[in-house]
């Protein structure tokens, strides 16, 4: 098809697309960028303007950006680069820009549909300048990078071997719920449960590995994730190594949950929502912890100024306002053992 032509795309899963997004083939993704360097030719008779929010015009999509800086500026008779200075009609220069909405870019070497791009004036709608991408602020996927060079080594001994061996399946119960909720008194009640039972049974509490493993994380949104992966991924050895654990974080976010049964395993995570209304959780306040936040000693509080999103369909919920540590040790092991 070519322009003015229509065509009707029928996709094989179900995505919001729209007029204006990009097809790219997989092995050849533009970069998605809001911070990006052009060669650029000033066009229009008002010179440059760092303050202004231009409008950005590229392939179909068309966002606001700001000037960051002239870079430097090229002679056009030597070619050579003169100092920076905001671009006058009919200059050109290498400028640094920012976009409102993140753009899918490539060098103008590369592509130059995509590695181009027009600056639009907001007010006059006039074409003030035209760019082409000349550096992708590149940041390497270092994982996959790292990853590349890596290979797992598989072991002689398997976890059925293991599970055969022991007796018993290895499970991980994953306790999440507010501050004060009750988490980590069940964790360490199902935790000897199970132990006077006769099985190899851990726990792994977040106030504990946040003062060793996961000592450089705090409570960001990003840092909680980071404090939920690595849980999991210990949580994961542990099953791997036969042995069940009871894992109590409040891991406030669904996707951080989501995340840590994907690594575990679906077939080995229990979700057990630990459920307490927040007025509940406050008035217990153990450590103190309610007090200071309120007074805004500490910041990014769960409950408090911070989100918590209960889970919406956990295998187990109990609710510590209302049932006894007993009842809930009760639910949790026969649970287990009809697993
Ligand atoms: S999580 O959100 O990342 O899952 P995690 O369970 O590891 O949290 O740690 C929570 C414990 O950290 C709480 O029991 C509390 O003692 C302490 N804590 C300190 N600051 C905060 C905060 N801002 N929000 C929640 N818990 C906090």
């Amino acid at each position: 098809a070519y322009p003015p032509m229509s065509v009707t795309l029928t996709l094989e899963d179900e995505i919001d697309i729209n007029r204006g997004d990009m097809l790219a083939k997989p092995n050849n993704l533009p970069l998605q960028q809001s911070k990006f360097e052009a060669l650029m030719v000033w066009m229009s008779d008002s010179p440059m303007n760092l303050k202004t929010r231009y409008l950005v015009r590229h392939t179909t999509r068309e966002t606001k950006a700001l000037i960051n800086e002239v870079v430097y500026k090229i002679d056009v008779n030597t070619l050579g680069r003169v100092e920076a200075t905001p671009l006058g009609l009919n200059e050109v220069g290498r400028v640094a820009l920012t976009s409102m909405h993140p753009l899918f870019l490539d060098p103008y070497r590369s592509n130059r549909a995509t590695g181009n791009f027009l600056l639009i004036d907001p007010e006059s709608f006039q074409t003030v300048a035209a760019g082409m991408v000349i550096e992708r602020q590149v940041q390497p996927p270092l994982a996959k990078v790292e990853s590349e060079n890596l290979h797992t080594e598989g072991s002689l001994v398997s976890r059925e071997a293991r599970e055969a061996k022991l007796g018993e399946k290895a499970y991980t119960v994953w306790c999440t719920g507010l501050s004060g909720a009750g988490k980590s008194t069940i964790a360490r009640a199902v935790e000897h449960a199970l132990f006077e039972d006769g099985k190899m049974v851990y726990r792994l509490d977040g106030d504990n590995l946040r003062q060793g493993l996961n000592r450089d994380l705090g409570f960001s949104t990003k840092d909680r994730s980071e404090n939920i992966r690595r849980a999991a991924e210990v949580a994961k050895l542990f099953n791997e190594a036969g042995v069940t654990v009871i894992c109590s974080f409040i891991s406030p976010f669904e996707s951080d949950r989501a995340a840590a049964r994907e690594i575990i395993g679906a077939e080995r995570f229990v979700e057990l929502y630990v459920s307490a209304p927040l007025e509940v959780c406050e008035g217990r306040d153990p450590h103190g912890l309610y007090r200071k936040a309120r007074v805004g000693e500490i910041s990014e509080f769960t409950g408090v100024s911070a989100p918590y999103q209960p889970p919406r369909a956990p295998h187990l919920t109990v609710d510590t306002a209302t049932q006894s540590v007993l009842e809930s040790v009760a639910l949790v092991t026969s649970y287990l053992k009809s697993r």
